[in-house]
């Protein structure tokens, strides 16, 4: 049996009788203690001793439906939210439920994907309660060239949503990076299909750390931190519920008007904004230069030597100069 619902009924106050889990569950303490053993490949650790059952290390926030609505309040109305033990990626299975006519606002959100996927073909790793990962489906009547500026005005969103919770220092970077001064907490992975002309469909997938062990932390190929130690209280349905309201509110006006009426806002929140920086091209071309902002179609701006590029985002990556 998974061992999901296991884990759901442990806590890290207390050691929870195997016959006790048995019995509420209604298998046998053999399966119990199976479903256990695979806690580990989970990245959870359970404290077992004998005669007095199983206690969690750590406590872990479940992802859960009511809590996410009534944070959400309103808003929840443009939502539909489903939440998944297990998942390959929720931008995976969102773009394939998207091909079968599904409307605006589907939300799959997982406590663990299999296959996590991040920009330029990347890995994505979440933890096991520590990760926010999520996907929502949105149609737009813009054709696919329209969208250029979308996952700018994405992050925004998520960078409005974190503020709006507390969290101070957390920044964008180009193309949609969330960061702060120590690293990485999350980014955003925007897939579409549709016609040059419209209408489109677009999944929108963003990961963010709440906490990440360190082990986690040093196992990873770039510097990541995570919104608790910015100060962040809150659980991933507080979060989530607040990330979609922000989200409700933007991409109608998105849809009307563009990233350009928000490129302001954005570059307020650039963590490079006039920074010296590297440039690198998807041919290997490394350019110096300075990152300027973000452009009305959400290009950044990069003053070089030679005069001021427009570079869109796709393959190239950008890097702070020391
Ligand atoms: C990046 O920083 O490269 C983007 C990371 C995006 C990760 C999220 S987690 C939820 C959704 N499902 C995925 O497979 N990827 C995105």
């Amino acid at each position: 049996m998974s061992p999901f619902p296991v884990l759901r009924l442990l806590d890290a106050e207390h050691y929870t009788p195997g016959p006790v889990l048995a019995e509420q569950l209604g298998v046998t303490r053999a399966s119990i203690s199976l479903a256990l053993k695979e806690a580990d490949a989970l990245g959870v650790t359970v404290h077992s001793v004998k005669g007095q059952g199983y206690r969690l290390d750590r406590a872990i926030a479940w992802l859960d439906e009511a809590s996410v609505a009534q944070a959400m309040g309103e808003q929840r109305r443009y939502f539909d939210l489903k939440l998944y033990d297990e998942i390959d990626s929720t931008n995976t299975a969102l773009m394939a439920a998207a091909t079968t006519g599904t409307p605006s606002g589907l939300v799959y959100a997982a406590e663990r994907q299999t296959a996590g996927r991040g920009r330029r073909g990347r890995r994505w790793h979440g933890e096991l309660g520590g990760t926010l990962m999520f996907s929502l489906l949105w149609r737009f009547n813009l054709g696919v060239a329209d969208l250029s500026g979308l996952s700018l005005a994405v992050g925004l969103a998520v960078a409005r949503a974190v503020e709006r919770l507390g969290v101070r220092g957390a920044r964008l970077k180009w193309p949609n990076d969330i960061v702060c001064a120590e690293g990485k907490l999350g980014g955003i992975l925007i897939e579409l299909s549709g016609d040059a002309l419209g209408p489109s469909a677009v999944v929108i997938g963003i990961g963010l750390n709440l906490h990440l062990p360190e082990t986690a932390r040093q196992s990873l190929d770039q510097a990541a931190y995570d919104l608790q130690s910015l100060g962040y209280a809150g659980d991933r349905n507080a979060l989530l519920a607040a990330i979609l309201a922000e989200l409700s509110i933007l991409l109608p006006e998105f849809e009307q008007r563009g990233f350009a009426p928000l490129a302001l806002e954005w570059e307020a929140r650039h963590a490079m904004q006039d920074g010296r920086a590297y440039l690198h091209l998807p041919n290997g071309e490394v350019v110096e230069g300075i990152a300027r902002g973000a452009a009305p179609d959400g290009a950044l701006r990069f003053e070089t030597p030679e005069g001021e590029r427009r570079v869109h985002a796709g393959e190239v990556s950008l890097r702070r100069a020391l």
